[in-house]
């Protein structure tokens, strides 16, 4: 028997108790053992709740048990988190853990000591919900060196634009449904503002080119400026806005990513991408295209990502299985090298004027909106997308970048 316990019972941690019950004759027979989880970690109590017999508020009880093989971390935040995780490995307790902040920001850390003990910290859960993702750049591409993975990893902003796009509604009453159907943070302005999505491709890339990039070097725009408008000249275009979160290598040593909201066309494979559901396109130099797509949030995908893990820990309880991780640091170059095309919406302005500074652009205008009009460059570097708007005397409402 493989002892668990699961540390924090709100939206993951319940869903990991249900996924266990639920399917746990399947879980047990891939486990090779039968997986029993005798402690749920909480500061509250759940009267009426079964878990009741099993709760503590004491993490002394947990770590101190040499019953408890692998520890479960669905609590989020970092601390007290880093320190539970952190305390465990050193114990010799596998770790399994949905918490993107803490795989972001200690993975290197965690990593090490896990490698050092020979157990594991896994972390499937904290990218992409349910969907594999993790796992298929640790052991299945590994035959590739892989030169841009674009994704959308944020389910909540996913839904919102989509319901934006869709049915025409605010900002305001999108973020609410998304909260009420648990796909939100605590706090929403991580998935709002793309820190959450910043953090998933940090992970993702780390795992990817086989060097630790840090989320803080990476630029990250939200959705908070987008407007309807916006979305109506997206339609206009063939096209729609989706927060991307990408990284590509592009040279031997030469890497950039960001996350912002771009406009796509119905050529790509994220275009199609919509509602809660993430999907997540990669690109190797041998392999060629490849794209997972699934649930991207919410209570029992991602209480399905991180059973998996304990699936995995259960049958490799002391031998590390994160072989693809390597903490050097990796460089970004600077954005302003970097090239692509952008979506401009100007008021009190001719096309004149705006082809003498730009050259030839695609003009597109909305009836509804006179006196404005929008245009699509030609791919330039950022930097000189930079100077050229400023060319422009004030006359810029916004911009969007244009994937290729
Ligand atoms: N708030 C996150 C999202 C949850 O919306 O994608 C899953 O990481």
């Amino acid at each position: 028997m493989i002892n668990i316990a699961v540390l924090g019972y709100g939206t993951v941690g319940s869903g990991v108790v249900e996924v266990i019950n639920t399917n746990h004759k399947s879980i047990n027979k891939r486990a090779g053992e039968e997986i029993r989880i005798k402690y749920v970690l909480d500061l509250r109590d759940f009267p009426g709740d079964p878990v009741q017999e099993i709760l503590v508020h004491d993490y002394e009880i947990i770590i101190n048990d040499p019953e408890v093989d692998i520890i479960v971390e669905v609590m989020g935040g970092i601390e007290p988190a880093h320190t539970f995780v952190k305390r465990a490995l050193m114990a010799g307790k596998s770790v399994c853990t949905s918490n993107k902040a803490l795989v972001a920001k200690y993975g290197p850390e965690l990593m090490e000591i896990a490698r050092e003990k020979d157990i594991n910290f896994l972390f499937e859960a904290s990218c992409g919900g349910g969907i594999p993702i993790i796992r298929a750049l640790n052991s299945s591409l590994t035959a590739d060196e892989i030169d841009e993975i674009t994704g959308i990893l944020n389910g909540t902003t996913n839904y919102m634009l989509y319901k934006m796009s869709t049915e025409g509604c605010g900002f305001e009453t999108a973020l609410k449904e998304a909260q009420e159907k648990g796909y939100a943070e605590a706090d929403p302005t991580a998935d709002v503002e793309g820190y959450d999505a910043c953090r998933k491709i940090a992970i993702l890339s780390s795992l990817a080119y086989g060097k630790f990039l840090n989320y803080e070097d990476i630029y990250t725009e939200g959705i908070t400026k987008l407007t309807p408008e916006d979305m109506e000249y997206a339609k206009e275009l063939g096209m729609t806005i989706k927060l991307l979160a990408t990284s590509r290598k592009i040279g031997e040593d030469s890497f950039y990513a960001m996350v912002a909201p771009f406009l796509i066309g119905q050529d790509s494979p994220l275009y199609s991408v919509n509602d809660v559901f993430n999907g997540i396109f990669v690109h190797g130099n041998v392999l060629g295209d490849a794209m997972f797509y699934g649930s991207g949030a919410g209570k029992l995908p991602t209480a399905s990502a991180v059973v998996a893990d304990v699936v995995d820990e259960a049958r490799h309880l002391h031998r590390n299985l994160m072989t693809n991780w390597n903490s050097r640091p990796l460089k970004l170059m600077e954005l302003d090298e970097v090239k692509g095309r952008f979506f401009v919406r100007v008021k009190g302005t001719t096309v004149e004027d705006v082809e003498k500074v730009f050259g030839k652009v695609k003009v597109v205008n909305l009836k509804n909106l006179p006196g404005e009009f929008a245009f699509i460059t030609e791919s330039m570097k950022q930097g000189e997308y930079k100077e050229k708007a400023k060319m422009l005397n004030g006359s810029i409402k916004a911009m969007i970048r244009v994937k290729d």
